[in-house]
């Protein structure tokens, strides 16, 4: 069976760098490519990250930079969640520099879709500047994307407003312009973030694995996104296990808008589960997770890392 070609678009990030992890050890996908954007950190932290992450990996896959800032609201980073750095907590190698593409990320992005033979996933777990940008400037690739997995948006509350989740409220525009762009959307929010938890025994078991493992347990040691006694959030992760294991999922599909102009709720996803405003589905949302077979997954997937 040949590999499931992929795009990662990410903002590492302690949940992006074991996603990442995962889905380059996966013996199921291909990552064709890796793209940053500002988010968790700024660019240029998040792309040093990616980098580093490579080379303490062994994985040569071309990075590609993309947006420093969210189309039209400020940027406002999760520093005080992933440290100053974005992967605090590791002594990682020097970042493999010779990894990094001179091209923008969207333009590496629309080279590799409309250069795979096969139709491409768009996996973004950061914020959506980068998807935005490249459908307004190459709207030909939509012939060749299979289908958007993204970690992203909520059907209930919030984690960076009441009701609005970090990749969505860091450009809502963004993201509106992603969910009205007429492709297949599989929505990994924090309905199931919240539920796919790595709990302080796994993380002990983790550490043992391999030296992704150890990794994993030094920055997980500093993580605030829940903490270590509790329950760490692989929120990230989510999106690769959709990919990988959908039956750890429930889905429904339905219509989804992101909230431009709310004066409390600007930036959340907008799930219309009831149909109130009478449109086509135009994603479908993970709104539950085996938390318990996630755990398992997770550890699993972890163990064939190096
Ligand atoms: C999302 O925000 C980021 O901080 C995490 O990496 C994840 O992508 C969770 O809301
Ligand atoms: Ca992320």
């Amino acid at each position: 069976m040949s590999k499931r070609p992929i795009i990662i678009d990410t903002d590492p990030g302690i949940d992006d760098a074991l996603a990442i992890a995962i889905a380059l050890f996966s013996e199921e996908l291909d990552v064709k490519l890796i793209t940053t954007v500002a988010g968790n950190v700024s660019l240029e932290n998040v792309t040093l990250n990616t980098l580093r992450l490579l080379h303490f990996f062994g994985k040569d896959v071309p990075v590609a930079k993309g947006a420093a800032e969210p189309l039209i609201v400020e940027f406002v980073d999760a520093s005080n969640v992933h440290g100053k750095t974005g992967m605090e907590g590791y002594d990682f190698p020097e970042p493999k520099q010779e990894l990094l593409l001179e091209e923008h990320a969207v333009n590496a992005m629309r080279r590799v879709i409309m250069e795979s033979p096969e139709p491409v996933t768009l996996v973004p777990i950061a914020t959506l500047t980068n998807i935005a940008l490249l459908f307004a400037m190459y709207p030909e690739v939509k012939t060749n994307i299979r289908e958007i997995v993204m970690m992203g948006g909520s059907a209930t509350r919030g984690n960076k407003g009441v009701m609005s989740e970090f990749n969505i409220a860091t450009d809502p525009e963004a993201a509106q312009m992603v969910f009205q762009c007429g492709l297949p959307i599989v929505m990994a929010g924090l309905d199931v973030g919240l539920k796919a938890l790595v709990l302080p025994e796994d993380s002990e078991e983790i550490k043992k694995m391999n030296k992704t493992g150890d990794m994993a347990y030094h920055l997980f040691k500093r993580y605030r996104g829940g903490s270590f006694g509790t329950g760490l959030k692989m929120y990230d992760s989510c999106a690769i296990a959709y990919l990988l294991c959908p039956e750890l999922f429930e889905v429904v599909e339905t219509y989804v808008g992101v909230e431009l102009h709310g004066t409390m709720t600007a930036g959340c996803t907008v799930v219309d589960l009831r149909g109130y405003l009478h449109k086509e589905p135009n994603a479908k949302v993970c709104m539950d997770i085996d938390g318990e077979k996630f755990r398992a997954w997770f550890k699993e997937a972890i163990s064939k890392c190096n």
